[in-house]
């Protein structure tokens, strides 16, 4: 076993290091606050190779392996989770998605773009009435010839708005159940789609957030991805790679978390002393870092079977799962050594802890992680 990272791995986590720490984290607090979109900074991650940055060059891509999107993804968490779900979903849904189970057509007109970051990508699954339940799908597709035509609701869609290239999951042929859906490439500009409302989030505020509503829309059927009925298994096969992505984004989210308060107990005082001082406050430290380091090398763990070709379905979702309780946990407790500090916005732990929660939410729950662990486990 080789603990170490590259010279290009380290480049790429300080690359992404020095960007956050200089410039996300100048407008976060205010971001978040008003719920606006970190659109500037979305380009300037994209001229960074950090949009599509997993995509083989030959499509405009970064051509960085697994590892190092998890480095970079902890460090972009570590201060701005909405910036950082950008990159997540660009990269592991809608690039990866189009790149491993697309046709070279859809790869030239749409990946290229995508993994150049000068369009944004959408992954369109969850529905108001099926979120972990995802094979309910109540968007249908119909088939009519040469095109398909899209009717329904999808909910919570990352990138509704920013984002001009979406995957949409829907159903073409119900009597065959899950076998019946298809996962389609859907222009953001055809008539009939229209956005709901930006969702006023709990966290990750200025993440773009709408449910999205299709009538009447007509796609031709070439931007159906691979063979009819292939859909579900897209989304199911997508997901396993999006959920690395997640588990670093909740990895990221813990450590700033940590680095923060160790920062702070070691210059505030009580009883006379340090924080930092009293044991009380360094077991809590102590217990942190146990946990980070945990959920990094699961987190790096899932990324190295990935990059070796070896499957990482199991190990994605531990990563996702552990990641994120210990996300709640670690962000919680950081609030709590902060004191009243740590319930005010401008030492950006409470916010840490309410973008939190939804690492345990998105991108399959924190149960759907359990259902799919002990189900490989179970299997003869
Ligand atoms: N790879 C390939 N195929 C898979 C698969 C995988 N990882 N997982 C399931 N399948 C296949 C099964 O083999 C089965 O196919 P067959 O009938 O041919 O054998 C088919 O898919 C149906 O599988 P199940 O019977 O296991 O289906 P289920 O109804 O029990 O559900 C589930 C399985 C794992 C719970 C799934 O529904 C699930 O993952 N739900 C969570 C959905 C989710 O993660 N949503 C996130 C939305 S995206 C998002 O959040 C992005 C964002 O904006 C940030």
């Amino acid at each position: 076993m080789n603990f170490e990272f590259t010279e290009e791995q380290i480049m790429i986590q300080q690359a992404a290091r020095d960007y956050a720490q200089r410039e996300l984290i100048t407008d976060v607090i205010e971001r978040d606050a008003k719920g606006i979109f970190p659109e500037h900074h979305i380009k300037n991650l994209a001229n960074l190779g950090f949009l599509g940055m997993l995509v083989d060059p030959k499509y405009d891509g970064g051509g960085m392996d697994t590892i190092s999107y998890v480095l970079a993804m902890e460090e972009i968490s570590k201060v701005d989770s909405s910036v950082a779900v950008v990159m997540s979903v660009n990269n592991s849904l809608v690039c990866y998605g189009i790149e491993k189970y697309g046709n070279e057509a859809q790869r030239e007109k749409f990946l290229k773009p995508l993994a150049r970051g000068e369009k944004i990508g959408a992954f369109l699954l969850s529905e108001p009435e099926a979120g972990s339940d995802a094979t309910s799908q109540r968007t249908t597709a119909e088939d009519k010839g040469d095109h398909y035509l899209i009717n329904g609701t999808k909910n919570w869609i990352t990138n509704a708005n920013c984002g001009s290239t979406y995957i949409v999951i829907a159903q073409t042929d119900p009597a065959k159940g899950h076998k019946g859906i298809n996962a389609i490439i859907v222009e953001k500009n055809t008539p009939g789609i229209s956005l709901g409302p930006h969702e006023d989030k709990m966290g990750m505020r200025s993440s773009d957030t709408h449910s999205v509503m299709f009538t009447d829309v007509k796609v031709p059927k070439e931007n159906r991805i691979g063979e009819d009925g292939f859909g579900f298994k897209f989304a199911m096969k997508t997901l396993e790679g999006g959920r690395i992505g997640i588990a670093s984004q909740a990895l990221g989210i813990a450590s700033g978390a940590m680095e923060r308060a160790i920062q702070y107990s070691k210059e505030r005082k009580a009883f006379g002393k340090l924080i930092s001082q009293h044991q009380g406050i360094a077991f809590k430290l102590s217990d942190m870092a146990v946990k980070v380091e945990n959920a990094r090398n699961l987190c790096l763990k899932a990324a190295w079977l990935k990059d070796n070709g070896k499957p990482y379905g199991t190990a994605s979702a531990m990563a996702k799962y552990y990641a994120a309780e210990i996300a709640m946990q670690v962000t919680t407790e950081a609030v709590q050594i902060h004191g009243g500090y740590g319930y005010v916005k401008e030492y950006h732990v409470e916010r840490l802890m309410r973008e939190a929660k939804l690492t345990q939410i998105y991108e399959g729950t924190s149960e759907i992680q359990q259902i799919v662990i002990s189900r490989a486990l179970l299997e003869d």
